[in-house]
This record gives C-alpha cells, structure tokens and sequence, in this order.
C-alpha cells in the first residue's frame, strides 16, 4: 500500500479509516478551498508572529510569499502557529523555552497532515528551536529565516541593534553620554522590522542554517525588509515542493561533516558564542557530539573573514551586499566538506563551483588577508572549567589573552546587580570579575555574561576586564569574557567554590581557565555546596529536571538522540 499523502496523512484512528477520511474531508470544506487543492501535497507552513517578537513583524508577509510558491509548484500550503520567542520579551529568560518551542514544532509537524515544512524564524532563539524540532520529525523541511534589521542614524553614525546599543550604554555608565543623547539613541537603534542589524545570534544562525544546508542558497542575510526576502521566501515554498518528490530529510542534510562546516563559518564570521550552544543541540537531535578539541583545531586553521560588529565595524546590510554566505563560503572552500546537500538536493561542492559575481572585501576579506589569521571562538578548559568554557577571542582584549588575577566574586545575578557599582566595592582594572549561578539552572542561562564594569572603574576609563561565569553572552556583545562554564555553580560545579581574593589564570595561549587554589581545599568547599530549590510544577519542573549542561546544548535529555 502507498503511503497517504497530503491531507490523507496521520489520520485520526477512530476504528474506522474511511469514517477518519470522510470526516477530514468534511471539516477541511469549511476552510473554503476547493476539493481539488485539498487532494494536493500539503506544505505546513510553521509561523511565529508575535506581538511580543518585533523581529518577526514581516512574518506574515513571508507567510503569504511561501504559499504563493507551494502554490505555483502545485502543492497546498498551511500555515499554522507555534511557540514564538521574541528574545528581550521573555522572563526570565528565553533560553528556558528554546526546547519548549523546539517540542512544540516538532510535534505540531508530526501530528499534523503535511509532506514537507517551511519553517519561519528569526529571533535568536527560534531558528535552532525549529531546526531542532525539524530534525527530530525529520519530514522534508526547508528554513527561512526573517532576516536582519537596516541600522538608523543618530548625529550622522550609523547605528544598528544591539552592539550600539551597548557601546552607548557603556559611554553613558561612564559618563561620557548624557541622559537626553542616551534617550535619543534609544529610537534610532531598531528601526525596521528583523533580528539585531549585527552578527549576532540570530544573524550567525542564519548563516550556520545556510551553511548546513537547511536554507535556500543566498537566503541567510537579505534584509528583512528588501524585496529580495519575498522573492527566498517563494522559493523557498517551492523548495519544499521539491523536496515532496526528492525525499530529502533534514536527517540527510545535518550531519556530522555539515556540522563541521557550520562551525568553520560560525569561527570565519567570528559569529556568536550561542551558536556553539544552539549548534551542540541541533547535532544532539542526530547522535552528533561536538568535542571541544575539534572546535578548537578548527578555529585555530580557519581565519575571521567576516568585518561586522561585534568584532569588526560593518552590519549586515553591508554583509549581504558584499557577497554574504556565498562569498564566505567560496573562501573556506578548501577547508570545507564540499559533499554535503541542501534543500535543493545539491552538493555544496557544485553551489561553490558556480562563479560569484562580485565581492566587497573592505566587508568579507580574501583567506590570505584575513580580519584574524586565527577563528573567533575557542574552548577553554582546566580546573575552573573542567568540561568546558567558551572565550570569543575575536572580540576580546589581545592585552588580557594571559592573565592572571584576583577573584571578585558575585554569588549570583541578585548579588550582582545590588553591588556591582557600590563605590565601596573592593575591585581593581586586573581583577577578574566572578558570576556564580547563572547557568542552565541556576537561572536558566541569562545573557548576563557580559558582566558591566563597575561604575567606579568605568569612569575611570577601564574598558574590558577579565569576566568569567557560567552564563551566555548576547551575541552582539563584546569584551574578554569566559562563558558557558560547565559544570555550572548550581550543580556544584568548581566556580561553585570560587572565593574572593582567589586567584585566577586565564590563558588563551594554552586554552586554560583555572582557579589556583589545591584540589583538595575546592573539594573541601563544594562538599558544603546546596543546590537551589527546583520548582515543582509545570514546564519549569521539566526543564530543571531534564535540561543538560552547556556542551551539551542544553537541550533536554530526553530529547537528544543517542550516538548513531
Ligand atoms: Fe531578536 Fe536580536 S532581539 S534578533
């Protein structure tokens, strides 16, 4: 017997199949479209508007343009909704429900009669949330991302959400911006619809999503609100029509050398440090582990190609003029796994063969003159860390690589905000600031990594500092900071144990953090270790109980599939 298609799919089993069907049939007349495209393929369409995300406001501009294109190529598309994650609406943070919207796509596709998904995303969190869900259904699927934000203008600088907004935020504390500059910044930082202007989260998801081949070629960084977005957005409707036929699964597309190739242009781009968490979760939901030693000889052979904020000074919009994807990817090329497929069923090594057309490269530099000779991100590990950290050195201080300083502990984000700027805290340029219980559940793993510096220091002049803590970084972000460390404080992890006045060395040279006290008196003091109180009811019940470590992805562990 063939397999059902279209609206025939998963039917409801009432004991009595034709009963099932004839009742589908019946209720699906209401929608007012005609038998004749009822008995098509159908496209779900995954769609994530939101009052609470102004990232997705073009969604359903998107919507309409993906079902004019599953249209065209003879199929019937249905949007429905999911879970959407606007990432500065969410408390306490969105990192607690990345995997509840990665269940809630995963399952709505499996319960759902469709042959193949275009999945719609942008904000930070929601493009590895679908990509997760997608992989597990592993039906046809096909990413499209909202795209970025175009930056604003403020007394003639070109300003773009969010590095801008922390650069005028970090003058203000400091003093050297007033409160009216700082009040009219605030309306010309996002001033069109799409994710952060920069090479952020969202927009290194983006890019990681082209690169392992889930999205259309070209697609990752068109402007949310260029004509260029409705044009992917229709194709890739079509794409998924393909795909009906092709059979291609997102299980055929993610895979280990698609992974390895991701993480060469998350470390090309010097892209987000919470593309390494999203990027060990999307390969989790494979069997794939990502070693930190892998990501680290990566880094340090592939070179920053990519001049954007946070780590250089263009946006995105320059990004997608100078060549994008395409052009970064045709650098890389002797590097990359050039077998790998996409969406449209080709091999990487035939999109790069293609001639490009032109490339800036004042934005996207040649492999021989790089921005860096060496990746953006790297592993850290040692006694403070022992299954890992993550240090963007591409966005860091080259003058704190190694170094090594006293302790200034914070026992978590409370602490931290009631005594960060009290003129009577006893703090130094050379000390290195310590977040305690910030991690996947302690706090459910805020983006308070980037650790402001103490007023008193910033007003005289100290610009980075060494930050070290369990927490993630916003990807627009910057400066020499130690994240993600793991185990984390709250599951009695050694930066449980750190004290004040502790010493601490950091070394990028020898890709180490470490807390200089004895093994034996760390062991003394994480004996005494209480771990919080987990919350008894609902979703958050869940995720205390399931959610796993950063290297891990923080995805749940019952999620994640086991090793092939
Ligand atoms: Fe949505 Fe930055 S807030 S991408």
């Amino acid at each position: 017997m063939t397999e059902p298609t279209g609206l025939a799919r998963g039917l409801t089993n009432y004991g009595d199949r034709d009963f099932a069907t004839y009742l589908r049939r019946s209720f699906a007349r209401s929608t007012g479209i005609s038998p004749e495209l009822l008995g098509k393929p159908v496209v779900g369409i995954a769609a994530t508007p939101s009052g609470f995300n102004n990232c997705h406001r073009m969604v359903p501009d998107l919507v309409e343009a993906v079902s004019r294109g599953v249209l065209a190529a003879g199929a019937l598309p249905l949007p429905f909704p999911t879970v959407s994650l606007g990432e500065v609406f969410l408390s306490p943070t969105s990192m607690m429900f990345r995997n509840l919207m990665a269940m809630d796509t995963e399952e709505m596709i499996r319960a759902q009669p469709m042959d193949a998904v275009v999945l719609i995303g942008g904000c930070d969190k929601t493009v590895p949330a679908q990509l997760m869900g997608a992989i597990s259904a592993d039906l046809p699927a096909v990413q499209l991302v909202t795209g970025p934000m175009s930056t604003g203008r403020h007394r003639g600088v070109r300003l773009g959400a969010c590095t801008d907004c922390r650069s005028y935020w970090a003058r203000y504390r400091a003093g050297s911006v007033s409160a009216e500059e700082i009040a009219s910044v605030e309306g010309s930082l996002s001033v069109t619809a799409g994710t952060c202007a920069v090479m952020g989260t969202a927009s290194t998801m983006a890019c990681i999503t082209e690169t392992l081949g889930m999205a259309l070629p070209g697609s990752a960084a068109i402007p949310a609100v260029h004509s260029a977005r409705l044009v992917a957005a229709e194709a890739s409707g079509r794409a998924a029509v393909g795909l009906i036929g092709t059979k291609i699964r997102p299980s055929d597309v993610i895979t280990e050398r698609s992974i390895e190739n991701a993480l060469r242009v998350l470390t090309a781009l010097g892209g987000s440090t919470n593309a390494v968490i999203h990027l060990a979760a999307i390969a989790g939901r494979r069997g794939i582990r990502i070693g930190m030693d892998r990501l680290n000889a990566i880094s340090d052979e592939t070179p920053v190609l990519v001049d954007l904020k946070p780590v250089g000074e263009g946006y995105m919009e320059d990004f997608f003029a100078a060549g994008g994807v395409g052009a970064v990817l045709r650098e890389l090329k002797p590097l990359l796994h050039l077998d790998t497929i996409d969406v449209l069923g080709r091999r990487l090594g035939e999109r790069l063969a293609e001639p490009i057309d032109w490339v800036d490269r004042a934005v996207i530099r040649p492999f021989d003159a790089p921005v860096s000779r060496v990746g953006g991100l790297i592993a850290l590990r040692g006694s403070l860390a022992p299954d890992g950290a993550i240090f963007k050195r591409a966005a860091a201080t080259p003058a704190l690589f190694e170094h090594e300083g006293r302790a200034v502990v914070f026992e978590g984000l409370e602490d931290l905000s009631r005594r960060i700027d009290d003129p009577a805290l006893d703090v130094a340029p050379e000390d290195v600031l310590v977040l305690k219980g910030a991690g996947p559940i302690g706090a459910a793993m805020p983006e308070a990594g980037y650790l402001p510096i103490p007023k008193k220091l910033a007003q005289a002049g100290v610009k980075d500092m060494v930050r070290i803590s369990d927490a993630r970084m916003s990807g627009t972000a910057f400066g020499s900071i130690v994240l993600h460390v793991a185990p984390e404080a709250a599951v009695g992890g050694p930066l449980a144990a750190v004290r004040n006045g502790d010493r601490i060395r950091l070394s990028v040279a020898a890709k180490r953090i470490d807390l200089l006290v004895d093994d034996a008196e760390i062991a003394r003091r994480l004996a005494a270790h209480q771990p919080p109180t987990p919350p008894a009811r609902g979703y958050r019940a869940l995720y205390a109980r399931s959610v796993q470590q950063a290297p891990l992805g923080c995805d749940f562990d019952f999620l994640a599939a086991a090793p092939p």
